[in-house]
Parts: structure tokens; C-alpha cells; sequence
């Protein structure tokens, strides 16, 4: 909290304490759906609802004019022991409708049937119109102190806590589409501070397909499935997205970002985050500086390959949000420092011929280093999906004093769209009110009624001047905290539909970009793009494409166009070279480890002793071990059983980041392709092993992922024809320097020499 903090705020802080206070330690194992293990008998004794699990966390209760209440947060859930209606009646049954007789008609007298279904028939709410999919956590964010001289927001000052809550998303699937689809995601973070709401609404790649707001219906429309057959689903592989593209070639950047590794990544936690636009901040003594904003994440930069993202979205179409939320269960709580590149405030906006007006464009660090101000820790799971993550509404336009605007024609759009959506998708004008977007500071706004209006307002004069409410509310100087807006210059001009000519440059920030990858990243840009392209029906949209790779590269538009069948066409725009921006690259680095899944295969004869140790070694470096075995249950009898998590049945390589494998069973009772068609009879017969770990173990080393062996696991790399000697395998007699190994190759995420790149 801020220096400025009321007593009553103080209150509110003590139960967010209080519920902190009651967490216990993290679930070695996450994913438990319930606090309590359940029964197998249905529970008959009537007793109090469950409390959250002990990641779990609601809204801080503050009221809809932005008191903090002092309620425990499970007040504000359901209570009692006794189902009963909305209106708090007790119900004796809720199985059978009331009928004439038991095989007669429903009666329309059944208030309980009428109210129950009448409920459910409204259940659903319009989803986002774009960042439909998305998981969020409650956080905290604390200040560095070190923008105190550009800046005059309080929560930035020096260890200054401000509670958070972050969703992230993909951008163009439906609510129930999969997480690992190829697409940007979006980073949006809630700052309730003590000077009101801020919202930092931003994606993980620094820049955007479009110049000016004027065209958001049509990037979307083009990157939606298409309308008459509502097809593909969270893709961008097919000719709507690409005719667009290639025809607004402003889009060449932001689509170069989503073809590279960035548009796949490994999880929310292992995302940069970006502003995208410039920001004008404000100091204490009215100097404004023009900022980007980036939040980098402590796990560094990490991203699947496109087999693995394949085979996870139908494996686990969920898998980035159980990601973030196992990682939060298990303790592993994310993190990631704020920081901003700052430039001067310049009557032009320029920085080194960089039009800071154009979200197309970054600013490479190496011109302008990143500067941390602050650090935001995840650290508690939402109590509900619904009234938090799904009602949360963000809006750019969510600003504090010390965070102001530039004239960026894609950020004066968005200042009016988000408002706008909420109105539709939330049901009315009192979104502000539902209690994840409540302000933590008092809200005098004299805006009245509307639907689903909870607040209840007093006095006769919600109008400004007023005397019979005493004049209140009354207006506060700059002084007093007020949000005032920079007076900055607007140059004289005509009204025009146009942009400046510096927007017209489309390609050189692309080049820059291929240019700072690494041989194995361009490959995969290679792919991505051919892929792509391959999945639409017309020639005229892949040639089209080819003419917008010729003016990023050559050598990228040689390769696709190899890929695709098609001539190789002449830049229309000759690329010129840039400098390389080492920080756009991934690949290269070493980063902590935590929440990372490491698999432990074992036959569950071979040494169970070893298997403990491991699986504990595991648990003490932060990762989580699942233990894959034949069948379920567990394994080495009742004194000190290990609990297997996952059999060869449920199994797939994409859930590990690495695969240790302790033994080498035999083919399961299940092991055969009538049964499991990932079995191959054949090589059950002629390796004598179970096939569906030989399928694990060659996806995981196709995938560039560390693989540990000893004892009996080292036939199981033999059967699999791999080599044991390549890069990221690695084979030892003591089952803890073979971790030791691969904890240090998930340092780097993947064994990336395992790879031959050509380019
Ligand atoms: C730099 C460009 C942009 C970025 C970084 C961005 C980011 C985001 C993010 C992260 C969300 C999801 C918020 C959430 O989690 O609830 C979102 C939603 C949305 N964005 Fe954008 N967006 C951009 C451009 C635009 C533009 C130009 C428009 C319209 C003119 C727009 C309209 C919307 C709308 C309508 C939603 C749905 C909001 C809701 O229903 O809650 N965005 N955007």
C-alpha cells in the first residue's frame, strides 16, 4: 500500500492478511479439484460449504463505491448447510419436478423448477469479442521507487504494494477454444491502487498488425473463422487472415512476431508482456518523459515447438491455464519486473528515426534499455472462473495520475472501444461495480442507475454544481490528487483521414527482427510460415504472401516458397539491412527452473528407493515430478507408497519438460493397438517394451527435451533408436547426478543443439 493509506483501507488489508495468513503449504502434487479429499459415499451429514483450496483467492471485498467492507471473502460466497432458492427458502428435493402424479404433467406451480431452470437459461453472458480464452491470477505488485523521477503514480514509489490480477489470453479463440493455438496472447494486469484504478492492457509481442483503431473490425473479421462455415477455430492458418495481411502489409511486423517462436509459447508465466504503444508519463513537477512499457518474466522467454503446441491442444487443450494454475497450487509463484524504456518528449516523437507513434514499430534495447520499476508476483489462483477471470473488464483508459497518453492513432481507438464492449458483454454501464473491477478508493461519480445497479446512493443531487447535497461531490486540484491531463501541444492542422509518412515503412522493423533470430528460431519461422500458407485454398493469397517475405528476406522467402511449390517472386521493397537486436532472440540463456514437470518413468519393479529420492530431489529444486507408470495407484506397498500420477494410457510427452527414465517396462496388460491405437504391435513384439513409452520418449527427443537415464532405462533409449550420446541425453550409474544434469539442460529449456538448422 501506499503512503497515502486510510484508515479504513488499513481494515480492508488486515482480512486480505487474515486470508493469507490461513494458507497452508502448497500441494506437492497440484490439481487437487477440492480441498478435502472426497468420500466415496455421498456425504449425508449437513455441514458448512468447503472453503476455497489453499491457493485459492477472491476479490478483496470492497463495496461498489470502493469502501473496503471488512467481510471475509466467503461471505461473499455461498453459505449455509441447506440448499434452498434464491430467496433463501429451504428445499427438501431438487430431483424431481412436481407433477399430477408420478407419471403425470409438471405442474406450473413449481416455483423451484421454474427458478432453477429459469436461471440456468441465462447462465452464459456474450463472450469477449476478441480474448475470449483466457486464465488470470490475483497478485502483487511493489514498487522499486526508481520512477519517482518521471513519474508521479503513488503505487510506483519505492516498495509501494498494490494488489494485482492479471488475466492472460489468446487473442481469436472462442471461450473454449485451445490454449497452444498459434496466435498473439494478451497480458492484462489490474493495478487497484490507492489513487484508483490503472489497467496495463497489453499483448506479448511488442507491436501490432494494424496503425489506427479504424481497422480493428477488419483484422479481427479476417483473423476469425470464416463466417459461412465457422471454420478454423483459433487459427490464423487460412485465407481470410492472410488475404488481409498481405494486403495491408502494415501487418508484415506483427506477423513476422506471430510466425516466430513468440506465437507458440510454453506458458503464460514464460511471456514478456508489452505496453505496445507509447505512454506519456508525468512527474511531480509536470515533466513528462514518452515510455514503452515491458514486463519480463524471472522464468525468461520460453516457447513450445509446433508438433508439441499440435499435440497439446488436443491432449490438453488447456494447458497454459492448468499451467499457471498448478504453478500457483505447487508455490511456484510467477514473476515478472516492470520496466520502460523512456525517450524525451519531443515536439516530433521520434527516437533514432523510430516513429514512437507507430505501434508497428519497437524501439530496439539496445538503443534504449529497459529499466526496471517494479516487481509483480502471482501468487494466488481465482476463487471462481466466472466472477473473476470471465467479469474482470479492462480498459486502457483506466489510467492514474503520473500515466497519460500520446497521440498513437491505435490507442485513441481503444480509449473508446473497451468501454464501449463492456456495456454489451457485461449487461450494462455498472460493470465497475461487479466486485473483481471494484476500485479500492472512495467513488463519487454522480453516474445513476442503469442495470444491475448495487450501489444505493444517497442525497437529491447527483449534478455538478449542487447546493442541496452541501455541494458534494467536490472537484480536487492537482494537489489533492486529481488526474489531470498533460496540456500538451497540438500542432495546427487540417482534419484528415491519413497517417504520416514515416507509417508508411512496413518492412524494414521485420528484417530487423529475422535478422536477430538464431538459425534454429528461423527455421521455425520457415515452418510456421509455410505451414500457414499451406493451409489456404488460394494461389493468389500464397503468392501474394511471397511478395511480402521477398521484401523481409530472401532467404525466408526462398525457403516458403519452396515449401509451398511456388516461384520465388522479386522484392517489390528491396530489404535493406538492420542492425540485429540480440534481446529479440530467445535462445541462448540460463533461467530458474521452477514449476517445470519432469516425468518419471518406471516399471514399478525397478529400484522404488531411487524412484523416492528423485521424486523428492525433484520437489526440492521447485519442479513437480509426476511419476508414469503401467497401471495406477501406487507402487512399493503401504509403508511409504509412490502415488502414480500418470500411466501409459493418460500419458504424452508434451506434459513433461523432461523425461527421466528409471527402468524399462515391458509391454502393460492394456499395451495392445485394440485397445491403445498409440501401441504399434510390432514394436511391442520386437523391442519387448511397453511402445507407448518408445512414442514418449522419441516425441520428447524429436521436441528438443532433456532426457535422463540410468540403470535398466538406458535399453529403453536403444529400443527406441536414440542415440545416447546426443545433446540433451543424458546417461549416468547415480540417479542424482542424472538429475543434476537435466535440471541444468531445463536452465537453457531445451537441448537446442539436439537441432541441425540449414539457414
Ligand atoms: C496494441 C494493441 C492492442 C492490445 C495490446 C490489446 C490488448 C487486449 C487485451 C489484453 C485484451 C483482453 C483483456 C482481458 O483479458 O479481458 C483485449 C480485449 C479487447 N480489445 Fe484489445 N488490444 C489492442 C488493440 C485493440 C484495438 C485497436 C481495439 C479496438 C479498437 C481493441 C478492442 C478490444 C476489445 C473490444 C476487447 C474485449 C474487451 C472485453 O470484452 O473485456 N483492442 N485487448
Amino acid at each position: 500500500m501506499t503512503e497515502k493509506k486510510n484508515p479504513v483501507a488499513a481494515a480492508a488489508e488486515k482480512v486480505v492478511e487474515k486470508v493469507q495468513e490461513a494458507v497452508p503449504p502448497p500441494n506437492e502434487i497440484p490439481g487437487a479439484p477440492s480441498p478435502e479429499v472426497a468420500s466415496v459415499k455421498e456425504p449425508a451429514e449437513p455441514r458448512e460449504p468447503l472453503p476455497p483450496k489453499h491457493d485459492q483467492r477472491g476479490p478483496d471485498t470492497y463495496s461498489p463505491t470502493g469502501h473496503p467492507t471488512g467481510v471475509p471473502q466467503g461471505d461473499m460466497a455461498q453459505g449455509g448447510a441447506y440448499l434452498t432458492t434464491a430467496q433463501g427458502a429451504r428445499l427438501y428435493e431438487t430431483d424431481h419436478s412436481l407433477k399430477a402424479g408420478s407419471r403425470g404433467p409438471v405442474l406450473l406451480q413449481d416455483h423451484h423448477l421454474r427458478e432453477k431452470i429459469t436461471h440456468f437459461d441465462h447462465e452464459r453472458i456474450p463472450e469477449r469479442v476478441v480474448h475470449a480464452r483466457g486464465a488470470a491470477a490475483h497478485g502483487v505488485f511493489k514498487g522499486y521507487g526508481t520512477a519517482g523521477g518521471i513519474s508521479k503514480a503513488a503505487f510506483l514509489g519505492k516498495d509501494a504494494e498494490t494488489p494485482v490480477f492479471v488475466r492472460f489470453s489468446t487473442v481469436l479463440g472462442s471461450r473454449g477454444s485451445a490454449d497452444t493455438v498459434r496466435d498473439t496472447r494478451g497480458f492484462a494486469t489490474k493495478f487497484y491502487t490507492d489513487e484508483g484504478v490503472f489497467d496495463l492492457v497489453g499483448n506479448n509481442i511488442p507491436v501490432f498488425f494494424i496503425q489506427d483503431a479504424i481497422k480493428f473490425p477488419d483484422v479481427i473479421h479476417a483473423g476469425k473463422p470464416h463466417p459461412d462455415r465457422e471454420i478454423p477455430q483459433a487459427q490464423s492458418a487460412h485465407d481470410t487472415f492472410w488475404d488481409f495481411v498481405t494486403l495491408h502489409t502494415e501487418a508484415t511486423h506483427h506477423t513476422l512476431w506471430n510466425m516466430s517462436d513468440r506465437g507458440i509459447p510454453r506458458s503464460y508465466r514464460m511471456m514478456e508482456g508489452f505496453g505496445v504503444h507509447t505512454f506519456r508519463l508525468v512527474n511531480a513537477e509536470g515533466a513528462t518523459t514518452l515510455v514503452k512499457f515491458h514486463w519480463k518474466p524471472k522464468l525468461g522467454v520460453h516457447s513450445l515447438v509446433w508438433e508439441e503446441a499440435q499435440i497439446t491442444a488436443g491432449m490438453d487443450p488447456d494447458f497454459h491455464r492448468r499451467d499457471l494454475a498448478d504453478a500457483i497450487e505447487a508455490g511456484a509463484f510467477p514473476q515478472w519486473e516492470l520496466g520502460v524504456q523512456t525517450f524525451p518528449d519531443t515536439e516530433d516523437q521520434m527516437f533514432e528515426g523510430i516513429d514512437l507513434l507507430d505501434p508497428t514499430k519497437i524501439v530496439p534495447e539496445e538503443l534504449a534499455p529497459v529499466q526496471p520499476i517494479g516487481l509483480m508476483t502471482l501468487n494466488a489462483n481465482p476463487s471462481n472462473y466466472f466472477a473473476e477471470t470471465e467479469q474482470v473488464a479492462f480498459h486502457v483508459g483506466h489510467v492514474v495520475p503520473g500515466i497519460d497518453f500520446t497521440d498513437d492513432p491505435l490507442l485513441q481507438g481503444r480509449l473508446f472501444s473497451y468501454l464501449d464492449t463492456q456495456i454489451s458483454r457485461l449487461g450494462g454501464p455498472n460493470f465497475g461495480q461487479l466486485p473483481i473491477n471494484r476500485t479500492h478508493t472512495p467513488v463519487n461519480d454522480m453516474l445513476r442507475d442503469g442495470m444491475h445497479q448495487t450501489a444505493v446512493h444517497r442525497g437529491v443531487a447527483p449534478y455538478h454544481p449542487n447546493s442541496l447535497d452541501g455541494g458534494c461531490p467536490f472537484l480536487a486540484g492537482e494537489d489533492a490528487g486529481a488526474f489531470v491531463e498533460v496540456p500538451a501541444e497540438v500542432p495546427a492542422a487540417r482534419k484528415v483521414r491519413d497517417a504520416a509518412a514515416s507509417f508508411d515503412d512496413h518492412f524494414s522493423q521485420a528484417r530487423l527482427f529475422w535478422l536477430s533470430m538464431s538459425p534454429t528460431e528461423r527455421e521455425h519461422i520457415v515452418a510456421a510460415y509455410t505451414f500457414e500458407l499451406g493451409k489456404c485454398w488460394e494461389q493468389a493469397v500464397k503468392e501474394r504472401a511471397l511478395t511480402v517475405l521477398a521484401n523481409i528476406d530472401t532467404d525466408l522467402c526462398a525457403q516458403v516458397a519452396a515449401g509451398l511449390g511456388l516461384p520465388v517472386p522479386e522484392a517489390s521493397v528491396p530489404p535493406v539491412d538492420a542492425e540485429p537486436s540480440p534481446a529479440l532472440s530467445q535462445v541462448g540463456g540460463e533461467w530458474p527452473v521452477d514449476g517445470r514437470v519432469v516425468g518419471i518413468v518406471t516399471d514399478g519393479a525397478d529400484d522404488l528407493d531411487t524412484v523416492r529420492t528423485v521424486r523428492q530431489a525433484v520437489l526440492d529444486v521447485g519442479m513437480v515430478p509426476l511419476v508414469v507408470a503401467p497401471a495406477g495407484g501406487t507402487l512399493g506397498g503401504d509403508a511409504d507408497p509412490v502415488v502414480v500420477q500418470r500411466t501409459f494410457t493418460t500419458a504424452r510427452s508434451v506434459e513433461f519438460d523432461a523425461i527421466l527414465l528409471a527402468g524399462a517396462p515391458t509391454p502393460a496388460p492394456d499395451a495392445y493397438g485394440a485397445r491403445d491405437a498409440k501401441v504399434d504391435d510390432n514394436a511391442a513384439a520386437v523391442t519387448g517394451m511397453d511402445p507407448r513409452l518408445l512414442l514418449m520418449v522419441t516425441e520428447a527427443y524429436r521436441h528438443g527435451k532433456a532426457i535422463g537415464v540410468w540403470g535398466e532405462g538406458g535399453s529403453v533409449l536403444e529400443a527406441a533408436g536414440l542415440p545416447a550420446d546426443s545433446a540433451g541425453v543424458v546417461t549416468g550409474e547415480s540417479a542424482s547426478s542424472v538429475l543434476e544434469a537435466v535440471t541444468g539442460l531445463l536452465g537453457g529449456h531445451r537441448a537446442w543443439d539436439r537441432f541441425t538448422p540449414a539457414l
